[in-house]
């Protein structure tokens, strides 16, 4: 397992500003971001050192079980922001804008983005893809919310790109993706997340602009590295993907102690005498009297 390292510049109590998070990689230090959909999460992420908590929109897959992130909603989205932002101190706090909330008109992403921000607690919105959402991401970022890219497979837009598969493996591809990361750059935004691409794409682009990246699939030559909640952490079934490194086993360690309170109900080993309330004496002697009762009636 990894040893946790914090860097030494970073107060726990404070919130991480976006030029304290420029200057970290200027210092040649990685960013790490992981996904979060809860309080409880989003503390435990903030209290190991996670600079970034993404509000991911694989809530609607990692979550709420369906088969794609397209049907998540903008209301679901606004509810998991909230409370990753209340569990949460020192990290950046992105929601990831769902499909729908930011595709028809640049007034539409205003709108949803505000609602991320004063509803929800965001401190950042991610949108999907280049060519139309280049101009969402300006006209977010005028309105004054600070707006991550995301580039390469973008999971809005699967079935466009052929499915879940690595993106930018031919040569034109390829340029295509760093024009895409120079254009994100141009129109505002403050970090993109490179998905699925070969390595040698992923540093191009990350040599091509001045933000940070936050690859995912994408090899170790980008600023920082983003991993989803329960890939992470070893909650869903089936073996992980190829880009992903499970660091716990966690579904395995709740199935266990599910089993286990399921055993004691039924053996009547839980609760014991200590999980119980008692009574004084004297009232629980008037209770099994009866004279509680007939003296009400
Ligand atoms: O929704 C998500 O979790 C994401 C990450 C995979 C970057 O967009």
């Amino acid at each position: 397992m990894t040893e946790i390292s914090r860097p030494d510049s970073i107060s726990p109590a404070q919130k991480l500003t976006l030029p304290e998070l420029q200057d970290r990689v200027g210092r040649g230090e990685r960013i790490v971001m992981v996904t979060a959909y809860d309080a409880p999460s989003a503390r435990l992420a903030d209290e190991a050192g996670v600079d970034i908590i993404l509000v991911g929109d694989s809530a609607g897959t990692t979550v709420l079980g369906g088969s794609s992130t397209v049907p998540v909603t903008l209301d679901e989205m606004l509810v998991f922001t909230r409370a990753a932002a209340r569990g949460t101190r020192r990290a950046l706090v992105v929601a990831d804008m769902p499909f729908g909330s930011y595709q028809v008109s640049d007034d539409d992403a205003v709108r949803s983005a505000i609602r991320f921000a004063k509803e929800a607690g965001a401190d950042a919105v991610k949108l999907e893809g280049a060519g139309r959402t280049l101009s969402r991401i300006g006209a977010i970022r005028d309105a004054g919310l600070p707006v991550m890219g995301h580039i390469g497979l973008t999971p809005q837009s699967a079935t466009l790109l052929g499915g879940y598969k690595a993106q930018g493996r031919t040569a034109a591809a390829a340029r295509r993706l760093v024009e895409e990361g120079r254009a994100l750059e141009r129109a505002g935004c403050f970090s993109i997340v490179l998905e699925a691409m070969p390595a040698a794409v992923a540093a191009e682009i990350t040599a091509a602009v001045s933000v940070p990246t936050i690859g995912i699939g994408a090899g170790r030559e980008c600023s920082g590295q983003v991993l989803v909640w329960h890939d992470l952490l070893g909650l869903l079934p089936g073996p992980p993907a190829r880009f992903v490194r499970q660091y716990a086993d966690l579904g395995a360690t709740i199935r266990r102690a599910l089993e286990a309170f399921a055993a004691d109900v039924r053996s009547g080993a839980f609760p014991e005498e200590r999980h119980t309330y008692g009574m004084p004496e004297a009232e629980r002697q008037r209770f099994e009297d009866g004279r509680v009762t007939s003296r009400r009636g």
